[in-house]
C-alpha cells in the first residue's frame, strides 16, 4: 500500500501541482474582475492584501506533515469541529480563560491536535501581512491542504471568513455522537442543509486517522452483528490498552483514499456511527457507490467540503480577523 508521505517524491508532485493550479486560478480570477462586495466571501480574497497566503499556509501543512504524518487526520478534524459548533469562526482554537472555559476543552474535543500548525501558519502571516488573515480561513486551508497532501482531490475554496468572538465549552454538545445510528445523523446533518448523500462523503474523512478507544469500546461489551467478528477481536485487542489506545480508522490512516467505505462493506467499521452508514439501506448504495468509484467519493468529497467550510460563516463586522488565534483581540 502506498502511503503518499512515505514517498517524498510523490508529495513533492503534488506540491507543485498545487504551485501552478494556483497560479492558474489567480489568472482567471484577475480576467474575471473584482465583482465581489468588500466583505463577501471569495476565492480571491487575499489576492491583493496577502497574496502569498495560500502558499504560505501549503508551506506549513508541507513541512508539518513530513515531520508528522499522523496530523493530517487531527487537522481534517478541526476544521470540521470548528465549522460544526457556531459556524466556521475558529471558536475551536480559543483557550479557556479563568472567566470561560472554551471548546478545546470539551471532553467532545476528542484528543484534538495540531494547534501549533494553526499558530505556526499565523505567526508567518502575520509577519508578510499583519492584521489581514483570518484564523478560521487558516484552518479551513489547512484541512484542504491536508487532504491533497496525503493523496485526496484539490480545490479551492472561497475565503473572507471572519474570526469569532465566543467560544464555549457547553457549545459541543451539538456535534455528532459516535453512537448516532443512520436516522440519527440524517438529522443532524439534514439540520445543517446536507443530504444523505453528502453526509456520506463527509464522512470519508475518516479514511484519515485514529480513534481511541473510548470512542467505541460500547461496542464490544455484546456481539454486534454488523460488525466482523475477526474485527471485533482486532477492537478489543487495541483497547487491552486503555482508554485512549488509538485505532486506525482504515487500513491506512495517512491516506486519503476510499478504503474507508471498502471497510464498511467488510463490517470493519470502527465507530458505530461509521458501521451504521453500510447497516442502513438509506445510506447503503452511496457507501457501495465510492467503495467501487473513488474518482466519485473525491469529486463529491471536495463539493460537500467547499459547503462546510461556508457554514454560517461571519462576515464583516460580525466577526473579527484575531491577532492571536488563541485569544479574541
Ligand atoms: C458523521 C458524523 C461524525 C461523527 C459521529 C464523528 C466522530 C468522530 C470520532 C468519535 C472520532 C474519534 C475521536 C477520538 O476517539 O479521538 C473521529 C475522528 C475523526 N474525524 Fe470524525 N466524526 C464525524 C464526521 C466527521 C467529519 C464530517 C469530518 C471531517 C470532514 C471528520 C473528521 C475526522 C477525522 C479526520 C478523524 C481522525 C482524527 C485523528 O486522527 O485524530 N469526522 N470522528
Ligand atoms: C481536551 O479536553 C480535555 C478535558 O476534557 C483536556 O484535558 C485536554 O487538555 C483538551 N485537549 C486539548 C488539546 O485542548
Ligand atoms: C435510531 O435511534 C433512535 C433513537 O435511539 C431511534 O428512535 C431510531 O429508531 C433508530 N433508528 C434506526 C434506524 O435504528
Amino acid at each position: 500500500m502506498i502511503t503518499m508521505l512515505d514517498h517524498p517524491a510523490i508529495s513533492f508532485t503534488r506540491m507543485a501541482i498545487m504551485s501552478s493550479i494556483v497560479v492558474l486560478l489567480t489568472v482567471e480570477m484577475v480576467a474575471r474582475g473584482f465583482n465581489f462586495g468588500v466583505d463577501a466571501l471569495s476565492m480571491n480574497y487575499y489576492m491583493l492584501s496577502c497574496p502569498m497566503a495560500e502558499g504560505i499556509v501549503r508551506d506549513t501543512v508541507f513541512r508539518s506533515l513530513q515531520d508528522d504524518p499522523t496530523l493530517a487526520g487531527p487537522l481534517l478534524r478541526m476544521h470540521f469541529h470548528d465549522c460544526w459548533i457556531q459556524g466556521c469562526d475558529a471558536s475551536i482554537l480559543i483557550d479557556s480563560t479563568k472567566d470561560n472555559t472554551a471548546e478545546k476543552d470539551s471532553p467532545a474535543n476528542l484528543s484534538l491536535r495540531g494547534y501549533e500548525v494553526i499558530d505556526g501558519a499565523k505567526d508567518e502571516l502575520e509577519k508578510q501581512c499583519p492584521g489581514v488573515v483570518s484564523c478560521t480561513d487558516i484552518v479551513a486551508m489547512v484541512a484542504r491542504d491536508a487532504v491533497f497532501l496525503t493523496g485526496g482531490p484539490i480545490y479551492d475554496i472561497p475565503k473572507g471568513r471572519k474570526d469569532g468572538r465566543r467560544s464555549r465549552i457547553e457549545d459541543t454538545i451539538n456535534l455528532p455522537f459516535p453512537t448516532f445510528n443512520s436516522s440519527e445523523l440524517t438529522r443532524v446533518f439534514g439540520g445543517r442543509g446536507f443530504t444523505i448523500q453528502e453526509m456520506v462523503a463527509l464522512s470519508g474523512a475518516h479514511t484519515l486517522g485514529v480513534a481511541r478507544c473510548s470512542s467505541f469500546k460500547n461496542r464490544l461489551s455484546s456481539a454486534d452483528p454488523s460488525m466482523d467478528s475477526d474485527f471485533a477481536k482486532t477492537l478489543s485487542k487495541t483497547c487491552s490498552g486503555g482508554d485512549t489506545a488509538e485505532q486506525p480508522l482504515d487500513a491506512t490512516r495517512n491516506s486519503f483514499d476510499n478504503l474507508y467505505f471498502i471497510a464498511l462493506q467488510r463490517k470493519a467499521g470502527v465507530l458505530f456511527s461509521d458501521q451504521t452508514l453500510f447497516s442502513s439501506p438509506w445510506t447503503q448504495g452511496v457507501v457501495n457507490g465510492y467503495a467501487m468509484n473513488q474518482a466519485m467519493f473525491f469529486l463529491d468529497f471536495q463539493q460537500a467540503m467547499l459547503k462546510m467550510s461556508v457554514l454560517d460563516v461571519k462576515e464583516g463586522p460580525s466577526g473579527e480577523v484575531r491577532k492571536d488565534c488563541r485569544k479574541i483581540n
